[in-house]
């Protein structure tokens, strides 16, 4: 990461949890406002989130990276990644969230955690890489931006309705390392 971003991004650990769960609520609250229902996003807790994220941490093979503001130490961004799930090969791995916080977008903060990311999941011998984004969600631009396509799509249960998900495919996982 170059030394000019206002931020740093280090291995997301059980410390971390409540800020990751933070992040989460308030992100899905401000990007899925519209797409999904009220309720389902005010009923959302960071106590339930954190929960979550704690067994997920502990998971195998599942990284946490955050991304942190230098001056007051807080966590603006997180992603988790590992094997891909479901019947993939190996060497296809997976970002399972990727979350930065509104007032941080656009500054870069997003591309280096995919590419930290990248750079891990290469490490431990994956080829490619994928992530599962709401075919609503208004940021899918990023992930084409990154030179990811969209391969596949699937259906996701979330607040009693399904939605439509596409997978965005990195093939070649290097185009992502050092971005
Ligand atoms: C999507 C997200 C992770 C991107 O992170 P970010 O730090 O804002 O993105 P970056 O600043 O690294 O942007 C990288 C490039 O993508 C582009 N980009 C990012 N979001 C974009 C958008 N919504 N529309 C068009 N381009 C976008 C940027 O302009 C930038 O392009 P450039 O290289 O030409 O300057 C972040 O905005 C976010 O968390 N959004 C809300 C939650 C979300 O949608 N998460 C993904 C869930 S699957």
């Amino acid at each position: 990461m170059s030394d000019q971003r206002p931020f740093e991004i280090r291995p997301g650990t059980g410390d971390d949890l409540f800020m990751i769960a933070g992040v989460l609520v308030d992100t899905w609250r401000s990007t899925f406002r519209g797409l999904l229902a009220d309720d389902f996003l005010d009923g959302m807790s960071r106590e339930d989130q954190a929960v979550r994220h704690a067994r997920r941490m502990g998971a195998p093979g599942v990284h946490y990276l955050v991304a942190v503001e230098p001056s007051g130490g807080g966590i603006v961004g997180f992603a988790n990644f590992g094997p891909g799930r479901g019947t993939v090969p190996a060497d296809l791995h997976e970002i399972y969230a990727l979350y930065v916080r509104a007032g941080y977008q656009g500054a870069g903060i997003g591309t280096a955690l995919v590419s930290t990311a990248a750079g891990h999941c290469a490490e431990q011998g994956a080829k490619s890489l994928f992530a599962w984004v709401l075919s609503g969600n208004p940021n899918r631009k990023f992930y084409e931006r990154l030179g990811a396509k969209a391969v596949e799509t699937s259906s996701i249960w979330l607040d009693d309705r399904h939605y439509e998900q596409v997978a965005y495919l990195w093939e070649d996982i290097t185009t992502l390392v050092n971005r």
